[in-house]
């Protein structure tokens, strides 16, 4: 059976303000091996916050895409820590962990892809580290033109009529549900068509081992210490 993977999801955000360089570093301190963010592309560079909006993680107001760079990075994202950019957490992880970036905005497959393109050629980090998921498919599958050796992750906010069929034809690696969607046979699908389950956010013991149950094969999660490695 091959390991079961556990994704710090937006990185320790269960203990430091979330999809901040410090989250990153505290999971990677607490023995993460891999970590999760989300992305949009603003001024050609990928911003690392969730939502489209600053208001819940920033001292700053209004959607994130409608601002400019100068002024996303003068606002404060939690304990004083700037909204990351891409570039900053793949210098802070380098090899140390694998990431599942995670493209939010429209726009983000091009700044992505040449990235991590730079990033691969520079020998600073490997196609085996990285997993790129969406639930914007279109994006996702932008991106995968570009970078088809890249595993692809395709979140689903629902059970599709015909379970994970839209995944496998998108050649994706692996299918990312939310937890209250799961179910075995949407799991057993996807392994019938060769596919890997993921399964967000899962934050206490009783969750995982019910997600495991069903034979989910990782787990994002805010408490990376929570689990052992
Ligand atoms: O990538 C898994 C999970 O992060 C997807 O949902 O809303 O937390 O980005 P969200
Ligand atoms: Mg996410």
């Amino acid at each position: 059976m091959s390991e079961f993977i556990l994704f710090a999801h937006r990185g320790a955000s269960g203990y430091e303000p979330e999809n901040t360089l410090s989250a990153f570093d505290l999971a990677l301190a607490m023995g993460a091996r891999w970590i999760e963010l989300d992305v949009y592309a603003v001024d050609g560079e990928l911003v690392v916050i969730h939502d489209d909006r600053l208001e819940r993680t920033t001292n700053g107001t209004g959607f994130v895409m409608d601002k400019g760079l100068s002024y996303l990075r003068s606002l404060d994202a939690g304990k004083g820590q700037k909204i990351p950019l891409l570039r900053e957490v793949f210098d802070l992880v380098s090899d140390r962990a694998g990431i599942n970036i995670e493209l939010k905005g429209s726009g983000t497959a091009a700044p992505a892809s040449a990235l991590i393109a730079a990033a691969i050629t520079a020998r600073r980090m490997t196609a085996e580290q990285l997993i790129v998921s969406s639930f914007n498919h279109k994006e996702l599958l932008c991106f995968k033109a570009i970078h088809p050796e890249i595993r692809i992750g395709a979140l689903v906010s629902g059970v599709p009529r015909r379970s994970a069929r839209f995944a496998e034809k998108m050649e994706a690696y692996a299918v990312h549900a939310g937890m209250n969607i799961v179910n075995r046979r949407f799991v057993a699908d996807a392994h019938h068509r060769g596919l890997k389950f993921f399964v967000y956010t899962v934050n206490t013991g009783e969750d995982l081992k019910r997600m495991q149950d069903m034979g989910v094969d990782g787990a994002f999660t805010n408490y990376p210490d929570l689990f052992s490695y």
